[in-house]
């Protein structure tokens, strides 16, 4: 097979958004690869983290260190990222540079600066997360659109992401498999031929080989308009692929609810500190109410989260110095 029967994708991590790191991590990655040219290169999220130098950890992850427990963001400005984009396309390194998981008003303000524009968006999409909008900007402005997890929550059962396990499968929802019965095709089959009629691109993954050549076979038959609209119309814009469904599984089903009991929880601690700060003048005692509220806020956290690595979140702040307060 030669390289250019391949159409190779690539996406640049968080931390390398300053301008200075898009170009060598670009040649790592090509590196990597054994190439000399990506057929399409993107930013993977519009979010800047503190650069991690691939000699301390690679791929870096998330997280500033090593214990996993902090998230630090750059200054680095889209606009920068975007124009060492725009330099490694013209030094060869990527044929197209795109974006992902960008919104609508990212899209827009990309457009006041960019020289060129992007070929591609990445985004979530499947009949639980339409996105209409969004699509429409991105065709006006002729940027053709990718979806991933097509089949929606499925990907993310995988990562054990509670609002998926506790979401109904695409593939056995009644319009879903009524429609593929009527066609003899599968549910996963439907959902992605929803995408293409709709104009996407799509892009499922699958260890088995059977449904790898399934995921392929689904441009031989068409949906009529109706049955897309009934699809659509199971939207109920769920992003599964949002950082508070990682930190935060919630209790509360729901961003509005997750919010506002972080936000309250976190308020109530910010208030209780500075009341032990300015009102409670016994140190002993302003630092017993401070670890108690840091506990409490804490332990509401690991009970959205669900999630047992965070004990040492909580037993770290019970031995909080009192100089630290
Ligand atoms: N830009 C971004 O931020 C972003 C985020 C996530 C993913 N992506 C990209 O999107 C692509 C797809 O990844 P994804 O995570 O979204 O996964 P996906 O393709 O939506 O779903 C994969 C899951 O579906 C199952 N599956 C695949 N074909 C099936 C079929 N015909 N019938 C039943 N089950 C089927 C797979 O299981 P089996 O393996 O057992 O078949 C696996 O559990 C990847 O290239 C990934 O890099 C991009």
């Amino acid at each position: 097979m030669k390289r250019e029967d391949l159409f190779i994708v690539s996406k640049l991590w968080q931390t390398f958004h300053d301008y200075e790191q898009v170009e060598p991590i670009t040649k790592k990655q090509l590196k990597d690869w054994g190439i000399d040219y990506f057929d399409l290169y993107l930013i993977h999220f519009p979010v800047a983290l503190k650069y991690v130098s691939p000699e301390t950890r690679y791929p870096p992850g998330w997280f500033s260190d090593d214990a996993n427990s902090k998230i630090i963001h750059s200054k680095a400005r889209l606009e920068d990222t975007w124009r060492a984009f725009e330099d490694i396309k013209s030094k060869g390194l990527t044929k197209s540079i795109g974006v992902s998981n960008y919104s609508g008003a990212l899209l827009l303000d990309l457009f006041t600066y960019a020289k060129v524009k992007p070929a591609t968006l990445q985004i979530e999409h499947h009949p639980y997360y339409v996105q209409p909008y969004l699509i429409k900007l991105a065709e006006e402005h002729d940027i053709k659109v990718t979806a991933y997890s097509s089949f929606g929550p499925q990907s993310f059962i995988e990562c054990d992401m509670k609002i998926a396990a506790d979401t109904p499968l695409l593939f056995d929802h009644p319009v879903v498999k009524k429609i593929a019965e009527k066609h003899s095709k599968t549910p996963a089959q439907v959902l992605l031929r929803w995408s293409t009629q709709r104009g996407l691109s799509v892009i499922p993954k699958s260890n088995s080989q059977n449904r790898l050549q399934q995921n392929l076979d689904v441009t031989g038959f068409d949906m009529s308009e109706s049955e897309i609209a009934e699809m659509s119309d199971l939207d109920k814009n769920l992003k599964f692929n949002a950082p508070t469904n990682v930190r935060y599984t919630p209790l509360f089903h729901g961003e509005i609810g997750r919010l506002t009991v972080c936000s309250t929880v976190s308020l109530a601690t910010s208030l209780l500190r500075r009341l032990t700060l300015h009102r409670i003048y016994d140190i002993d005692m302003a630092h017993w109410v401070y670890n108690l509220a840091l506990v409490l806020r804490n332990a509401t956290y690991m009970a959205m989260n669900n999630n047992k690595n965070n004990t040492k979140f909580l037993l770290e702040f019970i031995v909080m110095p009192k100089d630290s307060i």
